[in-house]
């Protein structure tokens, strides 16, 4: 057997995560001496909290560096609890409907390995995250993607939905606000998602992890909150984004206590339970001031305005606000670089930029790119006054 036939067909099925490539062409090209523009990465570039940071590096002195609760911390659950009532109006039970997971991206790991059974179809809203196709396909699952249509604002309808039914279809997986598009779901598009899932007997995972990043008083609906649907969905929301945590790996899933009872298997066989000293930052974070997210926030506000603002003038791109996460979406012109990979190339190349292309993000992304603005004011205007100076005048 030769080595490559040592690994396993699945991992045939699935890519290497188009971000983590950016980042790794970035590495090598600033090896190389290029001034790099790294607009790629999904990583506040705000530092943790001191408070948050102090009480994780408490916790650990008073020696809790040792295994914990599978489920998380008793007091973080019931924080998490009282953030779920006070902030998005859902009752869980912190004894038996949360978890706390090392990351939102295993909690939606263990979520999805728990509920979709081989050659099971997940609706999956494109543009959406690089991992979710991953994830589907890692668990036996079928990536169903509804393509939405940026010159209608990605907007998400009960008909796009119910187009891609099949009677294979299980499940239905958004995300708002939505990496990459920035796009934060109406009342109506969340309407639309309880009906069709109502309708056809899905169950919903809702991906809340930008939640809190929101501009213009944009409101966060989550998907438990419609009409039935507390007893269908599985919310996932996590510390990396809002409290600048991304290092420190932390998530939760909450559900119906009868699904979280199984997801808590695949938890305590894969890693046992998140950090124990991480989980008391976690703590601090969501009982302490909230004060330094809406700091965050105000200043990604500011950052989001100059950025699409400067890259809706560039001739050949369209950039609308988002709404809400820190990501802009801008679509650019094919007819001036080819498709969204090789105006990708270009940039980096030329302009020593590097984004991500639309396509990493499924069929709804192809023809437009993802920047980041977690990402100071300084750097942003170096990337654009770098674009300038290389882009074509028409
Ligand atoms: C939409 C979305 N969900 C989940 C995650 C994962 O977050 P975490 O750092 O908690 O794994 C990300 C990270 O980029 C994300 O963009």
């Amino acid at each position: 057997m030769s080595i490559t036939e040592r690994v396993a067909d699945r991992m045939g099925l699935i890519e290497e995560s188009a971000t983590f490539a950016v980042a790794d062409q970035v590495k090598k090209l600033r090896a190389e001496g290029r001034e790099v523009w790294d607009l790629g990465g999904g990583d506040p570039d705000f530092a943790t909290p001191d408070h948050v940071n102090g009480a994780a590096i408490e916790s650990m002195e008073q020696g809790n560096t040792h295994y914990v609760a599978s489920r998380g911390l008793p007091e973080l659950r019931t924080a998490i609890s009282k953030k779920f009532e006070e902030d998005n109006g859902l009752d869980y039970d912190p004894l038996e409907q949360i978890i706390v997971t090392p990351s939102a991206k295993h909690a939606l790991f263990i979520a999805l390995l728990t509920t979709v059974n081989p050659g099971d179809e997940v609706l999956l809203p494109s543009p959406s995250w690089v991992s979710y196709e991953a994830i589907i396909r890692f668990v036996g699952g079928v990536p169903a993607f509804v393509p939405l249509e940026s010159e209608q604002g990605f907007v998400l309808t009960a008909e796009r939905l119910r187009s891609a039914l099949t009677p294979r279809t299980r499940m239905i997986l958004v995300n708002s606000p939505n990496n990459p598009t920035g796009r934060a779901l109406t009342r109506e598009e969340v309407t639309a998602v309880a009906e069709v899932a109502e309708e056809a007997d899905l169950l919903i995972i809702s991906d809340e992890i930008y939640e809190k990043i929101l501009y213009d008083d944009r409101e966060a609906i989550s998907l438990g909150t419609m009409p039935g649907c507390l007893e269908r969905t599985l919310t996932i929301n996590g510390f990396s984004k809002a409290y600048a945590m991304t290092g420190w790996r932390l998530g939760y899933v909450a559900g119906p206590q009868e699904i979280i009872a199984e997801v808590l298997k695949a938890q305590q066989h894969t890693v046992g339970c998140a950090g124990s000293f991480v989980q008391a930052g976690g703590l601090a974070a969501l009982t302490g001031s909230q004060d330094c997210v809406a700091e965050m926030v105000a200043e990604y506000a500011t950052r989001r305005n100059f950025i699409a603002e400067a890259l809706d003038e560039l001739p050949g791109v369209r950039c609308p606000k988002p709404d809400g996460a820190f990501y802009v979406f801008p679509q650019v012109e094919a007819s001036m670089f080819g498709d969204d990979t090789a105006f990708t190339n270009w940039l980096l190349e030329s302009a020593g930029v590097a984004v991500t292309p639309g396509c990493a993000f499924g069929p709804g992304g192809a023809g437009h790119v993802r920047m980041s603005f977690a990402n100071s004011q300084t750097i942003l205007e170096g990337a654009l006054e770098a674009m300038r100076r290389v882009w074509p005048s028409s």
